[in-house]
């Protein structure tokens, strides 16, 4: 059995619920909670300069999960490649593209489950997407340029995000945009103290910068809540910080 938390069925339902149940399936209360629903829809439509893309533009979405992004992409880039360590959220996100549809058994308590039909609505363009399996620390020197790049909740979870961060100038296209969320939250589970962004300045946003500038110039940054269901009474609110940064026209 994989070691990688992203790998086990817990997670796998927790994440197909967080990027495809409806708000009310996901948080059925009327209180609280709901400013953080939708969270990779938002990725895409508040985090990008939308009207800046030209129709034939790629993306590529780093992290991509179960692939929510990945399609809300599709929407605005005629080509979209979803990349993510974990093959178990890979499979899922290619059965979605291939169906349209899957069912997820949503946790409520103890042992009680229902059964959710997910469904990837017919606006978005399954044909433009693709999915693989990869390391967002050791992509293959073939893979080009992008003119969107997302990653998004993913810097914290890498065991080296500098190798990372010094291959996005490569990844992003001069003028294209890049999109990055993180709550840093750092665990050494993950991500080794020593390579946390940030020791050596004020904070992590600082280090983030740092490793980004000059290639990259930073547009807006903001705070981004985001909500996922555990069970019917217990749920992860966070705050991603969302920055937007072009590449500079070289
Ligand atoms: C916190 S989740 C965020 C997922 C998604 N981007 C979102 O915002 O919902 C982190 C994701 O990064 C993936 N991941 C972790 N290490 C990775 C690596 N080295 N390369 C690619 N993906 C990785 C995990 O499998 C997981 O899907």
């Amino acid at each position: 059995m994989s070691d990688n938390p992203y790998e086990c069925d817990t997670l796998l339902q927790q994440y197909l619920v967080f990027h495809y149940a409806t708000g009310a399936e996901q948080f059925p209360y009327p209180f609280g909670g709901a400013d953080a629903l939708d969270f990779p829809t938002r990725c895409v439509r508040e985090g990008l300069d939308l009207e800046g893309l030209k129709p034939d533009s790629k993306a590529l979405d780093l992290g991509c999960a179960v692939g929510r992004s990945t399609f809300e992409l599709s929407r605005h880039c005629a080509e979209v490649l979803g990349i993510d360590y974990s093959a178990a959220f890979i499979r899922a996100a290619n059965e979605l593209r291939a169906k349209g549809s899957l069912q997820v058994k949503r946790l409520d308590e103890g042992a009680a489950h229902t059964t959710l039909d997910l469904k990837i609505d017919s606006s978005m363009h399954r044909e433009r997407v693709r999915f693989e399996t990869g390391d967002a620390q050791d992509l293959p020197a073939e893979l080009g340029s992008f003119d969107v790049v997302l990653a998004c909740n993913l810097i914290c979870r890498l065991t080296e995000p500098m190798r990372l961060l010094d291959r996005l100038p490569q990844l992003v296209r001069p003028g294209g945009q890049l999109f990055i969320t993180t709550p840093f939250t750092w665990l050494e589970a993950y991500t080794p103290r020593a390579n946390w962004l940030g020791e050596g300045s004020a904070d992590s946003f600082e280090g983030l910068r740092d490793s980004l500038e000059p290639a990259f110039i930073l547009e807006k940054t903001w705070d981004m809540p985001f909500l996922i269901r555990e069970h019917a009474r217990k749920f992860q609110y966070s705050i991603a910080q969302a920055s937007r940064w072009r590449r500079v026209d070289v």
